[in-house]
Parts: structure tokens; C-alpha cells; sequence
């Protein structure tokens, strides 16, 4: 869909999920990710950029794995996690488009949750690469574990949180050969909508993952 049908139909409140192909699965068990390997530091850096362009390959369950582990999962015995997060609050949600369905990632199991049984990557954002590309990621921060934090702060701290995740998966596809691009433009309400988000939950940013274009 092009992004200026996306955003008349966001206009109208009318950006909706699409139909899944296949059968969503209410809980999708994750492989353990491989801690090893991966392009040393430096160059993961030398590589990090952002890219509009995905093919459409699926990404096979590993790597999804090794993604979502990157991005925010747990990484120490006592429940620590791979991006930091003002007093230990946990906050930020990591959300999962995929084709078949939308999922919340469950760190602590390294699983996915089902949270809605329809195609949803085209609501994530108005540019037009997202309904394709075989992952959409969104951040989304629940302010209802931010309640020992200032009031005017919660915001500030909780988009440093969602930053620090998005750089995770910077650098874990910039050392896997994949293509991604964090993304601001997005319909906030539509995503909240479409993920059946609680008034405590806000949607931040989107994220799409995938391999680049050849
Ligand atoms: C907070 C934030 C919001 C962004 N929003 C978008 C967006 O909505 N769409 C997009 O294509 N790129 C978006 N970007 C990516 C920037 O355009 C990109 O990082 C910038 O052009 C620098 O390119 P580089 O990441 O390749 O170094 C965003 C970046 C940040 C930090």
C-alpha cells in the first residue's frame, strides 16, 4: 500500500491489519540464541546504517531468535537484560509483526506471545516497505512499571530505554547481513488499536528487520 493511501487511511482512522496467510500459533517457543560469534564490535559499527529496502524472505527462526535476544533479552541470572533501563523498571515492550500474526516477546521465556491473529506489519508505519519486509518491530512503553519515576521524566527515560534496544538490533543485523531502519512515522493510535494496548501503554517507535533488497 503506498504510503499516501496509508495515510489518508490513517486520517480516517481506517489503517488496518490485514488477513494472516497462515495459522498463528498462540505461543511460539524460541530456539536458544547463539551467544558466540557474530562480527566483532568495531566492525558491527564500521556497518550500522539504516535501509528502506527488503526482500521478502522470511527470517528463519534462529535468527529471529538471536534478534530478539540482541534487542532485549535476558543476559544475566538474575533477570538483567541487554539494553539498560532507568532503575531497573523493565518498561519498554518489545512487540513482534510478523505475517502470520503480532506477538508479544516474553524475555523471561524467550518466547512469543500471540496478541493478535492478523497480518499487521502495514499498520506500523506509513512508509510503504513495512507491509512487506518479513518483520516489523515496535517499542512500547508501559507506564504502569515506571510509577517510581518522576512524572516529567517517565517520557525521556522510556524513549532512551526503547533507543538503546533499536541500536541492539542495529548492530546484531549490521553482524547478521540484515537491513533495518528504526521509524518514528507512525499512526500511534492505530498500533495501539490494532496490538490491543491498555491506556498504560504507549507506542514509541517501530522497527523494520529483514534482508536487504539484492
Ligand atoms: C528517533 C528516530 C526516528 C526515525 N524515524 C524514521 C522514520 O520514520 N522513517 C525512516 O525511514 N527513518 C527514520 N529514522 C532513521 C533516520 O532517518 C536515519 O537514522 C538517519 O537518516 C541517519 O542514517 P543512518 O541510520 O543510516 O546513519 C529515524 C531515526 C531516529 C533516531
Amino acid at each position: 500500500m503506498s504510503t499516501l493511501t496509508k495515510l489518508a487511511l490513517g486520517v480516517m482512522g481506517q489503517l488496518r491489519p490485514r488477513p494472516t496467510k497462515g495459522d498463528a500459533r498462540p505461543v511460539i517457543k524460541l530456539p536458544a540464541p547463539d551467544r558466540r560469534g557474530g562480527l566483532p564490535l568495531m566492525q558491527a559499527l564500521a556497518k550500522r546504517r539504516s535501509s528502506r529496502e527488503f526482500a521478502r524472505k522470511p527470517l528463519p527462526l534462529p535468527v529471529l531468535s538471536n534478534l530478539l535476544w540482541a534487542a532485549f533479552g535476558v543476559n544475566r541470572r538474575a533477570g538483567g537484560r541487554t539494553a539498560p533501563s532507568a532503575i531497573n523498571a523493565q518498561e519498554i515492550d518489545v512487540y513482534v509483526a510478523l505475517p502470520d500474526g503480532a506477538y508479544l516477546y516474553d524475555a523471561r521465556k524467550h518466547a512469543l506471545r500471540l496478541v493478535a491473529g492478523s497480518d499487521l506489519r502495514r499498520v506500523t508505519g506509513y512508509q510503504d516497505f513495512v507491509d512487506d519486509a518479513p518483520l516489523d518491530l515496535v517499542y512500547v512503553v508501559d507506564h504502569s512499571r515506571m510509577k517510581m519515576i518522576p512524572v516529567a521524566s517517565r517520557e525521556s527515560y522510556a524513549s532512551a530505554a526503547a533507543g538503546a534496544i533499536a541500536q541492539n538490533v542495529y548492530l546484531y543485523a549490521a553482524s547478521s547481513g540484515l537491513a533495518t531502519v528504526i521509524r518514528a512515522w507512525i499512526d500511534r493510535s492505530a498500533i495501539a488499536d490494532a496490538l490491543g494496548l491498555t491506556h498504560d501503554q504507549h507506542v514509541l517507535l517501530s522497527q523494520t528487520v529483514g534482508y536487504p533488497q539484492a
